[in-house]
């Protein structure tokens, strides 16, 4: 059986090919139309679809068209019909635009098939779409399941049991108590954009949390077992009036200073998030006693918060996915529609996150031969890479399948010298051009990480980049270039079995500096992470990266 998911309703627009249960590939469609988050996430767009996450799926799967059994889209608007309010919106006809182009959505899919898809094709809950995303990766056999984003179709909040093969709803906090929604505001008061979350999770550890403590109760209404946003307080869409400048004072304006203010309100909003997802979290032990956690929804990229719960013991075991953002419930809608069909499990326990094209030496070859540049072979790119890294050059690590999720794990990813307090400002400059409070994270050797960092128990989620954890004291000033302004690093464990070549290069630069880390950041600029060879090239020729490997190919700087 053969089920194509795919998520397009917001944002995030993605792609996901199950066959006979088994994840065969999954893609997000930025990496393909070069356009971040896909698309905007605009009213009248939910039937823009990933058409080349979808290609690039069917081709590795190696399937046409017509071998696609079922499509599932995550997303019900069914549920959102029957249980939306018109006045949630300013204005109720964007809800009529909205519902007129999610019935658009089943045709573009017979569309791309080629066929009608009749009972073939299936809505499923958005919720229910990432907690499956979460769940059945995680290998566990039964899980409570938390899952918090922007909006599904009415929820904003889900709190779920899985046994089996089976998830069921136990609760929902439905819009307007959406803390996806309050970051994305707050991000905009910022004077950052609504998707520019990680951002003000850096400018965080900059803060002092207690300088807006009061106003940010008041916005999120946080009790011992849940909380309750305010809309009035924070603007939301259905609120009649704003006081989020009485509370918080002026909005800055994008590009303009970044005031100790702006870092309080930033550090306020994390501390009241942490309070928020704490309380959930109690509530949903007590409503689901079992050991197991899997987080779902945009706000478990939230590395600080998941830490907080890790830490917090009420579950044993924490599982959040590589991507628990919107694309994952590609994945998740497809495995949905599996359980609903087959009397089979899925696959249980897959968490890899290299679900992406790949590419091979011939297609390599021919990239940098057509943009003019001069291959060279290594016979050992992991310890040439690592003796670069060691002598302070910027390398761009592009091997294997690309990452499905937002963070780089070291098949896209730009790879540098941690040791060097000013590596930093050098990315930055040459490169990244982020703004300077924004960390960057440590790739370290798993079976070295507990002598770098106070990790506790490991989760195979570290290996997603998913929780920030505090650098030992006495080795923070060894790798001053991933020690965020707090002592913490949002680091990625790197393991032999998950992700070899990346481990051998890591391994290589520990044995000639003692040090098993290096700084491991996105390989793009300002851009969505590089997909194809020539995406690489393309970079690499416009920015101030030193080398390029590719596979075990490499291109330097022409002198
Ligand atoms: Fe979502």
């Amino acid at each position: 059986m053969n089920i194509l998911g795919i998520n397009s309703t917001y944002h995030e627009t993605a792609a996901a090919v199950l066959v006979d249960g088994s994840l065969v590939a999954a893609a997000e469609e930025e990496r393909f139309n070069r356009i971040k988050h896909g698309k905007q996430s605009n009213i009248d767009n939910p039937h823009q679809f990933p058409e080349h996450a979808i290609r690039f799926c069917l081709d590795y799967a190696g399937l046409r068209t017509s071998d696609i059994d079922h499509v599932a889209y995550s997303f019900d608007p069914n549920l959102r019909r029957s249980q939306f309010r018109a006045d949630w919106w300013p204005d109720p006809r964007w809800e009529e635009v909205f519902l007129l182009r999610l019935g658009e959505v089943r045709g573009v899919a017979e569309r791309i098939i080629g066929r009608p898809l009749r009972q073939n094709f299936h809505f499923v809950p958005h919720h229910l779409a990432h907690a499956a995303s979460a769940y059945f990766p995680s290998g566990f056999d039964g899980a409570a399941i938390l899952t918090i984003d922007g909006l599904g179709e009415v929820a904003a909040t889900t709190l779920s049991k899985a046994v089996g093969t089976r998830i069921r709803m136990v609760e929902t906090l439905l819009y307007p108590h959406s803390l996806g929604f309050v970051w994305e505001l707050i991000s905009l008061h910022l004077g950052f954009s609504a998707y520019d979350a990680s951002k003000v999770m850096g400018l965080a550890a900059y803060g002092n949390p207690e300088v807006f403590r009061d106003e940010f109760e008041s916005i999120m209404g946080l009790g011992s077992e849940d909380y309750a946003i305010d809309p009035e307080a924070i603007g939301l869409l259905s609120a009649k009036s704003s006081r989020l400048q009485n509370l918080l004072g002026l909005p800055r304006y994008p590009d303009s200073e970044i005031l100790q203010r702006h870092a309080d309100i930033a550090a306020a909003l994390q501390v009241a998030t942490n309070a928020a997802v704490g309380a959930l979290v109690r509530r949903l032990k007590r409503k689901v006693p079992l050991d197991n956690l899997c987080l779902a929804g945009g706000v478990a990229l939230n590395c600080v918060t998941n830490e907080v719960v890790r830490q917090s013991g009420d579950f044993s075991n924490v599982f959040i996915p590589s991507a628990p953002h919107d694309a994952g419930t590609a994945i998740g809608a497809a495995l949905v529609v599996y359980c609903s069909r087959q009397k089979s499990d899925p696959e249980r326990g897959n968490s890899m996150p290299f679900l992406g094209p790949e590419f091979n030496r011939r297609e390599i070859l021919a990239a940098v031969k057509s943009a003019g540049l001069t291959p060279q072979r290594s016979k050992a790119p992991a310890r040439e890479a690592a003796d670069m890294i060691a002598d302070g050059k910027i390398v761009a690590w592009f091997q294997g399948r690309m990452e499905f999720g937002p963070r780089a794990l070291g098949n896209r990813s730009l790879l540098a010298d941690p040791r060097r307090a000013d590596m930093r400002n050098i990315l930055n400059q040459r490169i990244k051009h982020r703004e300077g409070f924004r960390p960057f994270a440590p790739s370290v050797m798993a079976e070295h990480a507990d002598e770098w960092f106070e990790v506790g128990g490991h989760s195979r989620s570290h290996e997603f980049m998913l929780f920030a954890c505090p650098v030992k004291p006495d080795r923070r000033d060894r790798i001053p270039a991933v020690v965020h302004r707090d002592g913490s690093a949002r680091l990625q464990l790197v393991r032999r079995g998950t992700n070899p070549r990346f481990h051998e290069l890591i391994s290589r630069f520990f044995g000639q500096t003692g040090v098993p880390v290096v700084i491991n950041t996105s390989f793009n600029d300002s851009e969505p992470i590089v997909c194809t060879p020539t995406d690489a090239i393309v970079t690499f020729r416009k920015s101030s990266i030193d080398a390029l490997f590719m596979d075990d190919v490499y291109v330097t700087v022409p002198t």
